[in-house]
């Protein structure tokens, strides 16, 4: 399939070249597609990946076919595959996809057009994972040896499951930490205290009540106390460590106001990045080369 469906297709090389090539559209150089047309089909909530691929489209002169799930004929029961093979239909060069299934794609198999995964369940957000290791980059101009702990609902979190397993194959070293309720043993688990003093980055996420069979065992106050990024953990951290976020963030739960935005954050640095790595992963698609 072409296109970009998950991280574990691409190999360190490859994952280089197109942070290189999307630190190269951020210093100013301009491609353009004016006769290319993609669709997004958001069928999950989204701010930022939906919003930063259609400012990415645009940058690169792509007409946006903007899919609205909600006055679709999903709801007569059309399946994604069908939904899909009519944008292919209708000369659409590409589709942009978020869905809530788990690597919903593999229905997908008889689709020509590039996919572009902006998250399946709990499973793949390749691009997400793109732009915090191009983050990553400009900040250390390295990954091997890099020490970085995703703390927080990690049993739900496709960010953090894309990211272990790529930040793994790049030589870094990957923790988790938070509660126990949402410890899935994707990597060695480190106490939230000894992980602030020791990493090089702190990943921190959202708790995806949307995806919980299970209540939550505690308030969000509590969880802020014993999980979250209070000012005095950051105060902790190593003078060079920066913190992370893949948004939307939850200010006094997973991260204090006054964190949010502090010399150490780079969670709106991301998001500038993310228009930047869909410009890249669109552009080296039409190229022929994804
Ligand atoms: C994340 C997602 O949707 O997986 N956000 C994002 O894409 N920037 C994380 C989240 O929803 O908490």
């Amino acid at each position: 399939m072409r296109g970009l469906l998950t991280l574990k297709d691409l190999k360190e090389e490859k994952i280089i070249e197109l942070i290189k090539y999307a630190e190269k559209l951020k210093r100013g150089f301009r491609i353009s597609y004016p006769d290319k047309k993609i669709a997004t089909l958001f069928f999950e909530n989204s701010t930022r990946t939906q919003y930063s691929f259609q400012v990415a489209l645009m940058n690169l002169g792509i007409k946006v076919v903007d899919f609205d799930t909600q006055l679709s004929s999903i709801a007569k029961g059309e399946t994604l595959y069908d939904t899909v093979r009519t944008f292919e239909a209708l000369g659409v060069d590409g589709v942009v996809i978020r869905h809530s299934k788990d690597e919903y794609f593999k229905e997908l198999e008889n689709i020509k057009i590039p996919i572009f995964n902006g998250g399946d369940g709990k499973a793949n957000h390749p691009t997400q994972s793109l732009l915090d290791l191009m983050t990553i980059y400009e900040e250390f101009g390295k990954f091997k040896g890099l020490k970085c702990c995703i703390v927080g609902d990690i049993s739900h979190s496709r960010v953090a499951h894309t990211n272990i397993e790529v930040m793994q194959r790049l030589g870094m070293e990957v923790y988790i930490s938070g509660p126990e309720m949402f410890n899935d043993h994707c990597a060695p688990y480190l106490p939230l205290d000894e992980a602030i003093e020791k990493m090089d980055i702190i990943m921190l996420l959202r708790i995806q009540f949307e995806r919980h069979q299970e209540k939550m065992n505690m308030t969000k106050e509590e969880y802020h106390e014993k999980y979250g990024m209070t000012y005095e953990r950051m105060l902790k951290m190593k003078e060079k460590a920066i913190i992370m976020h893949p948004a939307p963030i939850n200010r006094g739960v997973e991260i204090a106001d006054s964190v949010a935005e502090c010399e150490k954050s780079r969670i709106y640095k991301q998001m500038t990045n993310g228009v930047y790595i869909r410009m890249a992963v669109i552009s080296d698609s039409l190229d022929g080369n994804l």
